[in-house]
């Protein structure tokens, strides 16, 4: 499964780019906001650091205007990939734009059924949200397993980019079921990473060491 950051802060990426796990970035609108700069000069910057599939929003809420900025996001780089929300002008745009070429995330999928119109639209990813879907009281993974199924059953190409991870369950309950992607903000990234045993266990591993190293060391100057 790949794993994508979610995440339009360059240092943040920069460092986890190195330790060489990371496949590709997402963004928002929300999360471009937060960073100083010209927001087309960042998606660059990201695409030049991680090498993989950038995606960057459009603001427009029609047709022409999704199309239009759909078009220039897709200039800035061969890596950028042009997200358009689940509307149906998103939708038109997704078909539009992907038969010419231009790779489409479409965003804000909250159903089974948009997903399904989002593949036959040629959307090369849909990121169903499910961590503001458990916020409203619904199990997000269980629509990542109902795309699954919907995608499988058709051969559909389009790839599930999950996405509003929160936690570890959600990233492991999405490879479980099969889905392409994961994409995480740097804080769920860290807590993938981390196990109470696995500290526990470096601690007793490095004093025990420290151990032998001083008895070695005495050995070495009686000899
Ligand atoms: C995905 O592309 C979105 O940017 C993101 O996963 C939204 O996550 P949130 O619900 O934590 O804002």
């Amino acid at each position: 499964m790949k794993l994508f950051i979610d995440s339009g802060n360059i240092k943040d990426i920069e460092a986890l780019v190195a330790i060489g796990i990371i496949d590709g970035v997402t963004t928002n609108p929300t999360l471009l906001a937060k960073e100083p700069g010209d927001y087309r000069q960042n998606l660059k910057k990201i695409c030049d650091i991680v090498k993989g599939p950038v995606s960057g929003e459009v603001t427009a809420v029609d047709v022409a205007g999704m199309l239009r900025e759909g078009r220039e996001i897709a200039k800035i780089d061969q890596h950028m990939i042009v997200k358009v929300p689940l509307t149906r002008a998103g939708i038109q745009a997704c078909k539009t734009l992907s038969d010419e070429g231009i790779r489409v995330n479409v965003t804000l999928c909250f159903s089974a059924a948009q997903a399904l119109l989002a593949a036959k639209a040629g959307a090369t990813y849909i990121s169903p949200f499910v961590g503001r879907l458990d916020d409203v009281g619904t199990n997000g993974m269980e629509l990542i397993r109902e795309i699954v199924q919907i995608y499988n059953n058709y051969d559909f190409t389009t790839e599930i980019l999950v996405a509003s991870a929160r936690n570890p369950i959600h990233v492991i309950e999405a490879a479980k079921m099969g889905a392409d992607i994961a994409t995480c903000p740097p804080a769920v990234i860290d807590m993938l990473f981390n196990h109470p045993l696995t500290t526990i266990g470096l601690e007793k591993f490095l004093k025990d060491w420290e151990k032998t190293q001083a008895v070695h060391g005495v050995d070495a100057v009686k000899a």
